[in-house]
């Protein structure tokens, strides 16, 4: 036997280089491969039981990618609490209503059991959504990871980079430019609202004390007997679904509704008005298979916004904390 030819050394070798060379990079398809290979799996069996448990985790985990990613980077910086000097995001009048905030670290327990202090509660964020996006009917979101989680929260960035619910299309569509969403998958990422609910807080204007008339009159009735007082106190659980046919489904669903006058908030029933949005709508409407398509690539370009990589931020032990030193 003679020596074992030396290409048998050197392949491995380059393979290691590459991986060390790449694992310090951008985001990137199975960044965890090497360092916690049951990752991706563990987020999506924990997604899943929490689903089974509670149905509506899947609708929080949709939105909660909207609200960390569209606020400066996708960092997790939405999970922060308010502690130490630290004002959380949640805290935010742009939260109200979001809920099932303390799943998260349901599932980034069952990844620091596994592989203690690797995954990045960004991460989850971001796998989260992709897992519940399926359990909700919708497509299979391919993403890539090695996010890290910011060292703080963006509170004062948030009522100006998420918008309102009356906030003009014209308006919208610009926010979700900036971050390199053009105006079609602006109209695709707004049928997250196919699925959850509006508390009456945000829908009264549209109903008191008179009736907005671009609301179908027997949806107005429905709308009304859901939210009978004009002046609801925020804290009542008080709401409507988004969308009363398919309520837990994110199908297209929600455009069928915009074109028969059934929009709850101001901006789901404005990109039916404005003239550059509609003629998505109505393909949203007619072609289920195109709206997953639009929907996949909006929530793509969505989760990887502006990601920290490299040393940039950190691994946070507890997706509510900043690591103390
Ligand atoms: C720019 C546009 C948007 C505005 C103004 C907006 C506003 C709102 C408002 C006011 C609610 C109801 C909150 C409540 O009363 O409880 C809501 C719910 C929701 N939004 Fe949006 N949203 C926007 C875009 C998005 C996007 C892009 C996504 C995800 C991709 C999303 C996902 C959701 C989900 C899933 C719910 C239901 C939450 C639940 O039932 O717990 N939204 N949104
Ligand atoms: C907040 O600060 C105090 C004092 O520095 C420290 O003992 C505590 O662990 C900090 N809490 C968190 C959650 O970081
Ligand atoms: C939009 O709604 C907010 C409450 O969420 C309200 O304070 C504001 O006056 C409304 N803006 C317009 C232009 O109606
Ligand atoms: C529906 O959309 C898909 C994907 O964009 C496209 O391939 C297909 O041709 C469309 N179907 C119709 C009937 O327009």
């Amino acid at each position: 036997m003679g020596l074992p030819n030396p290409k048998l050394f050197i392949l491995p070798l380059v393979v290691l280089i590459l991986l060390l060379h790449i694992g310090e990079g951008d985001v990137q398809l199975n960044y965890y491969s090497g360092s916690c290979p049951r990752a991706e799996e563990i987020v999506q069996e924990e997604v899943q039981k929490l689903y089974q448990k509670h149905g509506n985790t899947a609708v929080s985990w949709v939105r909660n990618l909207f609200h960390d990613c569209m606020v400066e980077s996708c960092d997790a910086s939405l999970m922060l609490d308010s502690v130490n000097g630290t004002i959380s995001e949640k805290t935010s009048v742009r939260s109200f209503g979001m809920r099932n905030f303390k799943y998260i670290n349901t599932i980034k327990d069952a990844l620091e059991r596994e592989c203690p202090m690797t995954v990045s509660c960004a991460d989850i964020v971001a796998l989260s959504a992709r897992d519940a996006i399926v359990l909700l009917g919708g497509p299979y979101i391919t993403m890539r990871t090695g996010r890290r989680d910011s060292r703080e929260s963006h509170i004062n960035e948030v009522e100006e980079l998420i918008p309102n619910h009356n906030d003009t299309i014209p308006f919208l569509l610009s926010r979700f430019q900036s971050i390199g969403i053009d105006t079609e998958s602006t109209v695709a990422l707004l049928g997250a609202h196919s699925v959850g609910r509006v508390h009456c807080a945000n829908l009264v204007h549209r109903l008191y004390p008179t009736t907005d008339p671009s609301i179908d009159p027997e949806y107005a009735e429905y709308l009304k007997g859901r939210c009978p007082n004009p002046n609801p106190n925020p804290k009542d659980v008080e709401y409507a679904r988004n969308d009363r046919v398919t309520p837990m489904v994110l199908d297209n669903m929600y455009y069928k509704n915009l074109l028969s006058h059934k929009g709850l908030l101001l901006v789901d029933q404005g990109l039916v008005s404005d003239p550059s949005t509609a003629p998505f709508v109505e393909m949203m409407a007619s072609n289920s298979t195109h709206f997953h398509r639009r929907f996949s690539d909006a929530v793509l370009l969505l989760s990887e916004n502006n990601p920290l990589t490299g040393d940039e931020g950190e691994i946070r032990k507890d997706c509510r904390f900043i690591n103390r030193e």
